[in-house]
């Protein structure tokens, strides 16, 4: 396996940043929440675990946490096709919650598109979205997006609970892969 740094093109967005971001998220969630009734923050694995975890401690209402996971088929894990599996469901009943999906980036948008079919099924008081990054000119089905840390351009990143080959999810910030010197084994 390498080391991060033999394919780091530039660190796209630093651990400063995105802590700063993500209390200002917490802080506007906190205020728009407040008297609204249950908060049940759903994050999907698993690439929305760091943001997950840093974003609820920034969260002051009381609120609980969920967790799904969904796959996508094909094409090498680099792109969803639009074919998702929810491989984890929920283990609750989101009647009447308001709901926060909890995700690390929003590409196509096929996989947040299929989860919030889905979940609305099961009426919920309110179902809203929360992604810490945007990669805004690769969407192919919008949805509505009510909490954003940052868009992107269309680069593949890595770090921060985003993978590349399901390695490198740990690191604190968010750096965009050089392609011509990454080597897959
Ligand atoms: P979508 O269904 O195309 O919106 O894809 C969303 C999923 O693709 C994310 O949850 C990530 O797992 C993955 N993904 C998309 N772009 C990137 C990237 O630049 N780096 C790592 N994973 C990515
Ligand atoms: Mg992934």
């Amino acid at each position: 396996m390498q080391d991060y740094r033999d394919f780091l093109g530039e660190v796209l967005i630093s651990s400063e940043n995105l802590q700063r971001r993500i209390a200002e998220l917490g802080e506007q969630i906190s205020k728009d929440y407040a008297g609204k009734g249950e908060l049940l923050l759903i994050c999907i694995l698993r690439g929305g675990v760091l943001f997950l975890t840093d974003l609820m401690r920034q969260i002051s209402l009381p609120h609980a946490i969920e967790f799904m996971a969904v796959s996508s088929y094909g094409v090498g894990g680099r792109q969803s096709t639009g074919q998702i599996r929810i491989s984890l469901d929920l283990n609750v009943d989101i009647f009447n919650k308001n709901v926060l999906l909890v995700e690390d980036i929003i590409d196509s948008g096929h996989t947040i598109a299929a989860i919030l079919e889905l979940l609305s099924t099961r009426k919920p008081a309110s179902l809203s979205v929360c992604t810490l990054l945007d990669k805004f000119e690769r969407r192919e089905v919008e949805v509505p997006i009510k909490y954003c840390g940052f868009s992107i351009p269309n680069k593949f990143v890595f770090g921060y609970g985003l993978d590349i080959d399901d390695y490198y999810r740990n690191l604190p910030f968010i750096g965009v892969v050089d392609l011509d010197r990454y080597k897959h084994d």
